[in-house]
């Protein structure tokens, strides 16, 4: 949730504020706002809480002083949790003497009896943030210290929950103190000009150095440097991260927005996530950690976590584990796993999925697997994440930014990366021959053209949706793998077209969903050849009967088996077991082409922040 950037330095700029601002818009957009300080004006604060538009406006309010030079700027866009999403409510927040400015990302949990406490000590607040009270606590702190890293640093003992924020002060207005605690930061440099930001994309075109901040520290930036400290006030190395992402990759490029581009790319993200990804003696090759083999042939059962689009990779995983290597694989929605009583060991592999490596529920339950003692292994997208870091071993997907807040290339990376795992399992649990793992590795690496065929339906599925577009409920129903297939295709309808959709495995159907089946519903099979098909097709038969819009997903052989008005999308054959891969393509289509038809803009949903650091 929530987007920061900040910049100190000799090329600080308004103009970098705004434009890496809208380049974080996809975590949220419900106001926006910067702050900036030089030196005949001191502070000067813009903000901006109109939706949607916010961004565009800031932007635009700006124009006329976006190549300004400033001393330092913050800046902020905000997905609204404690407090609405109105003008008081906007970041930067002030404390009382307006000398303390500050941008948060997260939750103070204790914030209520925090205010209350500074309230009594008269302090005067202006908002109903959970944030402004880091700036009166800060406030409090300071004529006790040192200097303003010290007053953060003792604020932040103060405080519990995950968070990451941005303060600066017109005592020393070129520093910036950011402190960091389960929620995304980095720095980055170019030249003497320094950032500190929740994101990549948001700066990458300014720096061409980009330093990891590890958690439960503080950094201080000014013209001079980063220097990086932990709670204890030692100093502690910046990593550098090496970020192969170009702007061109988190740019529109042409294409109307970032879902359909993003729709698009996913024959290149898969092959870049899966080719090279065995080696001659088909081990997996992680990147960063290095995998201790013996350590993986000991495991005797594997247990995935991770959320929504990540989640349904993860039982698209679940089917293939357990198929290739015999071992038992869990599956747990991560805010669920770490507060029940997960049966985890050392011998257990936990798995978490994400695309952004920062959601916190998967990152609490990852924590809570390397306390429960089990290797950790984290496939995800971001390099250098917080998941990156804290996990044993990572597999990234090679998928490049993804900026639309509905995943879909991640989500095809993440299959394709977990189907390398499969198999890499299967190997050394000598459950399958190496030749068939090099057979089934090497299909998987043909993936992508069959992808490039997919993506021809693109112009169907709109005349589909345009069809289907006065329609008010949609049923997906699938089996083995097509099962979490049509749970995605459901998530990604209601996320960007909120109309309502579900997800069923179509065996369950007739245990009492059926009944919702009428003429006016609409139902998409997910009906491509797994060794299910004749039962699927039977569970058609019950569909039919009920005459909702049927819609079928399957190959193209298999073209005739839809009667009358009834509406068959024909995708390639290829293994079952990656069938999801190509099945979920149209339906991430459908998706985007719904939305489009009701007038509404898939890059920026309703109530939804790209990467959620809230639990
Ligand atoms: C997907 O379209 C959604 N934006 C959402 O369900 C997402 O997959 C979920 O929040 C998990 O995010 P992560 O992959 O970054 O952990």
């Amino acid at each position: 949730m929530c987007g920061i950037i900040a910049v100190t330095g000799s090329g600080a700029k308004v103009e970098i504020l705004t434009t890496g601002l809208k380049r974080l818009e996809y975590r949220g957009y419900d106001s926006a706002g910067i702050i900036t300080v030089d030196a005949a004006h001191g502070f000067t604060r813009y903000r901006v809480a109109n939706g949607k538009t916010s961004l565009h406006e800031l932007e635009q309010e700006l124009e006329a002083a976006s190549s300004n030079e400033i001393l330092a700027g913050i800046g902020h866009t905000r997905w609204a949790t404690h407090g609405g999403p109105t003008l008081f409510n906007a970041h930067p927040h002030l404390d009382c003497t307006e000398k303390i400015a500050i941008v948060h990302n997260g939750i103070v949990e204790n914030f209520r009896e925090l205010k209350e406490q500074l309230g009594h000590n008269g302090h005067l607040f202006s908002s109903e943030t959970d944030t402004e009270v880091i700036a009166h606590l800060i406030e409090e702190q300071r004529p006790f210290c040192s200097s303003l890293l010290e007053a953060v640093q003792k604020a932040s003992r103060l405080m519990r929950g995950a968070m990451s924020f941005v303060v600066m002060s017109l005592d020393d207005p070129t520093t910036l103190v950011g402190f960091k605690r389960m929620a995304p930061m980095m720095v980055a440099s170019k030249g003497d000009t320094w950032f500190i930001a929740s994101d990549i994309p948001a700066i990458l075109d300014r720096a061409d150095r980009f330093f990891q901040v590890e958690d439960e520290n503080f950094v201080v930036v000014d013209p001079l440097g980063a220097k990086a400290f932990d709670e204890n006030g030692s100093e502690r190395d910046l990593v550098e991260l090496h970020a192969n992402w170009t702007l061109d990759a988190a740019e529109r490029s042409g294409y109307d927005d970032f879902m359909s581009k993003e729709i698009f790319e996913q024959a290149a993200s898969l092959r870049d996530t899966v080719v090279g990804r065995l080696d001659a003696s088909q081990n997996l090759v992680l990147d960063e950690h290095l995998a201790d083999t013996d350590l993986l042939a000991r495991i005797n059962k594997v247990f995935i976590v991770a959320c929504g689009t990540s989640y349904h990779a993860g039982m698209v995983a679940k089917y293939a584990i357990e198929h290739w290597t015999k071992m038992p694989v869990e599956l747990d929605i991560s805010s669920e796993f770490r507060y029940r009583d997960p049966v985890v060991d050392e011998r257990t592999l936990v798995v978490a999925v994400s695309q952004s490596g920062e959601t916190l529920d998967t990152l609490a339950a990852l924590h809570e697997a390397k306390n429960l003692g089990a290797q950790t292994l984290a496939v995800c997208n971001v390099v250098g994440s917080s998941m990156a870091r804290l996990a044993d071993s990572v597999l990234y997907t090679r998928a490049g930014p993804e900026v639309s807040v509905a995943s879909t290339k991640t989500h095809t990376a993440q299959i394709g990366a977990l189907m390398v795992l499969a198999l890499h399992l299967a190997r050394i649990k000598g459950q399958l021959y190496p030749q068939e793992v090099i057979d089934l590795y090497l299909e998987l690496c043909e993936l992508p053209n069959k992808i490039e065929e997919v993506l021809q339906v693109w112009d169907s599925v709109a005349a589909l949706a345009s069809r289907l577009s006065d329609k008010q409920r949609f049923y997906f129903i699938g089996r083995h793998v097509g099962y979490p297939v049509a749970l995605e295709g459901a998530l990604k309808l209601k996320e960007i077209s909120y109309l309502p959709a579900e997800g069923y495995p179509a065996g369950e159907l007739k245990h009492g969903p059926i009944a919702m089946l009428d003429e006016q519903a609409v139902v998409i099979v997910v009906a491509t050849r797994t060794r299910l098909y004749e039962k699927i097709m039977s569970n058609v038969e019950e569909v039919r009967a009920r005459k909702p819009f049927l819609v079928i997903l399957g190959n193209q052989q298999d073209e005739g088996c839809i009667t009358g008005s009834e509406e068959f999308i024909a995708v390639p054959r290829v293994h079952p077991l990656f069938a999801p891969i190509i099945d979920v393509i149209p339906l991430q289509m459908f998706a985007y082409h719904m939305a489009k038809s009701l007038g509404y803009d898939p890059d920026r949903p309703r109530n939804l922040a790209k990467t959620v650091t809230v639990e």
